[in-house]
């Protein structure tokens, strides 16, 4: 089928809620994609962070033929040894608590609230401006943007979205709030890092109310920052952490972590999901972080980060670079992003993308070869200067 004839039946058949690129994508091999015509690009956005072991990681490709075919679902009626065995794996890593397996960074969100609520019944929930969290109700609700509410009102009861500051956290978190959601690397919100002082007093302010501080990982997580959970470069540790995209090396799961204070808030019959935690993706997810929870790829991770928003801060018509490891944002001097963006894609066959009318976002894979990186920055500078950098 042609290009042509995939937007005709998109037109036809498909809800519009999405703005595609002009290209089909047929294949994917580590930190390169193939369209139809057999075109290569270097994708350096990792299909928004999920793929970040690079497309067809070998070890999770294996995981997943042996899994597929050998049982793929059976609901959590039942016992599956790669469900128990990844929530070991995640709460290790990890908070040390429990783990509630979603699909999605949404339904992670979701899980997030209600055993927030459940812990401190009709609590609020404090998040920050510039923090994304998701389109369905409660996770809509978290992310304080109007543009993005208002044509779904009535939203949730509860939700505060307040300026990413002490002073404003400090007038909104009280003795009725049960969370404060905050998104420690602001992703959708142009690659931003919380302040280390906004996250101290969160913590300190949860501690005070009884409530929980629930950092949202869903993009930063899995390696993305340079440590396996983003937290860990924070002075903070949170009493949950949210966690899909990359978590199944390419395939949709998602988890909500606790630490132990909260281990045990939701009982049965609290919460569920038919899908959740299914043999195919908790095998994927067990391979994704096997792969992933290494020293040295994660020191590695760090490096190339730094080595590209150096290298991008030179660059022609870049007027700040952000980030934090191979969460990399960078600000347009006279704007047009989204525009870079389709052309860097036409021109350079590279894959990038625009969070708003001045930022682009890359999220390379974090297995990107060091040869790999200097084609994306000869690709970029070419692509800023056809923009007129
Ligand atoms: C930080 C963060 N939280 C939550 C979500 C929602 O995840 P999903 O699209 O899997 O529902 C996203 C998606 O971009 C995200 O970046």
């Amino acid at each position: 089928m042609s290009l042509a004839e995939l937007q005709r039946l998109e037109s036809q058949s498909v809800i519009g809620t999405y703005v595609r690129q002009p290209v089909e994508f047929v294949r994917g091999e580590g930190s390169w994609l193939w369209d139809a015509d057999g075109e290569s690009y270097l994708d350096l956005l990792c299909g928004i962070s999920v793929t970040n072991l690079g497309h067809c990681h070998p070890r999770v490709v294996e995981a997943v033929r042996e899994q597929a075919g050998t049982l793929m679902h059976v609901s959590n009626l039942f016992y599956t040894e790669p469900a128990m065995e990844l929530a070991a794996r995640l709460t290790e890593s990890s908070l040390g608590g429990k783990v509630f397996f979603c699909n999605s960074g949404a339904e992670s969100i979701e899980a997030a609230v209600k055993l927030s609520r459940r812990a401190k019944a009709a609590g609020g929930v404090v998040t920050i401006s510039g923090g994304f969290h998701g389109r369905t109700y409660a996770a809509l609700s978290a992310t304080g943007q109007e543009e993005k509410q208002a044509p779904f009102a009535p939203l949730v009861p509860g939700f505060t979205t307040v300026a990413p500051t002490v002073e404003a956290l400090g007038g909104a978190i009280g003795p009725d709030t049960a969370a404060v959601i905050i998104e420690p690397v602001q992703g959708e919100g142009g690659i931003r890092p919380v302040p280390d002082e906004v996250l101290a007093f969160a913590r300190q302010a949860c501690d005070e109310h009884g409530a929980a501080l629930v950092l949202d990982e869903v993009q930063a997580g899995m390696g993305r920052t340079g440590t396996l959970w983003a937290y860990e470069q924070t002075p903070v540790v949170p009493d949950a952490i949210t966690t899909a995209k990359a978590l199944g090396g390419g395939l949709p799961i998602g988890a909500l972590i606790t630490g132990p204070r909260l281990a045990d808030a939701l009982r049965p019959g609290d919460h569920g999901s038919t899908f959740a935690g299914g043999p195919v993706v908790a095998r994927a997810a067990l391979a994704a972080l096997e792969v992933t929870d290494d020293p040295e790829l994660l020191a590695r991770v760090g490096a190339v980060g730094e080595r590209l928003r150096e290298e991008i801060a030179g660059l022609p018509g870049v007027s700040e670079v952000r980030g934090r490891g191979l969460m990399v944002g960078f600000d347009l001097e006279t704007g047009g992003a989204p525009e870079l963006v389709g052309a860097a894609l036409g021109a350079q066959k590279i894959v990038i993308n625009a969070t708003g009318p001045q930022t682009v976002r890359l999220l390379p894979p974090l297995t990107i070869t060091d040869d790999e990186v200097a084609t994306a920055l000869e690709r970029l500078a070419a692509a800023l200067e056809g923009h007129g950098g």
